[in-house]
């Protein structure tokens, strides 16, 4: 990677990818790209550009343009929000996607482009799932994802273009807030847990899904887009995790912080239904072995680090 183009640079993975891949390649190196000025001011002083996704002809003006190696490919509809309007998360998704795809194509650039967690659904072992294994997801979000991953296999086989991915699970950060998926309880838990010392959760108790915490998130991208492509069987997309965690485990963390914390419950049936959908926990050696990849932060550094971050922001 040399000079990387990144879409929905915005959102809560891009905003801070955007600065990560500028410390690493250079701020000259990066073009940060949305649809909106929505957030802006988290991207500081990088550069910006409008981009909406579905027009792949200034995506693609951009990349000649800027002399792009590497479109990291982030905008994306997520599972909450995309099962109120699945015809457009179809749209927006798969488009989008297809759209990189194609200008990859024509101009020889890589694509790192995340799939998700989401890809499951039916029929899968729910504990230590495999990398691969029955991908029968339930939501349009699911749907786009795998169906996203199969295509950028598509575009790897038949025309060369060197497309790489993960499966993130639910990522959990400080800066941006998600937007509107399933996992963003684990989100919340920590700026209520500031604010108001308690949280009410959507999701229920016992409930397990795999997190990563954010700078986990943003190594990996590097990591697996620099790596040996000789050794990469499955490129889009593999497993990867940190923990896995319900809301119990999250606020028994969080009392070691703050001893009051007060956590209670009110589920939302559509966020829940998809939580039950997914992993409990995934198995990300394919990630190890292919490319090196570990976690590094696990719940008690992750906690004691939004913590620390959220009080400087909130208090
Ligand atoms: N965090 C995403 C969501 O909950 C999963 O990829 O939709």
């Amino acid at each position: 990677m040399k000079r990387i183009l990144i879409t929905g640079a915005l959102g809560q993975i891009g905003s801070e990818l955007a600065h990560y891949l500028a410390k690493e390649y250079g701020k000259d190196n990066i073009i940060a790209t949305g649809r909106s000025h929505r957030n802006i001011e988290a991207l500081g002083d990088l550069h910006f550009e409008m981009l909406d996704v579905s027009d792949g002809e200034r995506l693609n003006e951009l990349v000649e343009k800027n002399k792009i190696d590497t479109i990291v490919h982030l905008a994306a509809i997520l599972s909450a929000k995309g099962e109120t309007m699945p015809q457009e998360t179809w749209h927006t998704n798969m488009g989008g996607l297809q759209n990189v795809l194609e200008v990859a194509k024509n101009t020889g650039a890589a694509v790192f482009t995340p799939s998700s967690i989401a890809v499951f659904g039916k029929d899968f072992p729910l504990d230590n799932t495999p990398q691969s294994t029955v991908m029968l997801p339930t939501t349009m979000y699911g749907v786009t994802k795998v169906s996203g991953e199969i295509l950028a296999d598509y575009y790897h086989q038949k025309f060369g273009v060197d497309a790489r991915g993960v499966r993130y699970p639910g990522i959990i950060s400080h800066l941006t807030l998600p937007g509107n998926g399933t996992t963003d309880y684990a989100v919340h838990i920590y700026y209520e847990a500031v604010k108001n010392n308690k949280y009410t959760s959507y999701i229920a108790k016992d409930t397990y899904m795999d997190m990563l915490y954010m700078p986990d998130a943003l190594r990996a991208v590097v990591e697996l887009m620099e790596a040996n492509p000789d050794k990469l069987i499955h490129r889009n997309a593999f497993n990867i995790t940190a923990m896995s965690l319900e809301p119990e485990k999250i606020a028994a963390a969080i009392r070691k912080h703050y001893p009051e914390f007060a956590l209670d419950y009110a589920i939302d049936p559509v966020r829940q239904a998809i939580a039950e959908s997914w992993p409990n926990s995934l198995d990300d050696t394919c990630a190890r072995e292919e490319w090196g990849w570990h976690a590094e932060y696990d719940l008690p550094a992750m906690t004691a680090d939004m913590l620390e971050n959220l009080e400087k922001k909130l208090k």
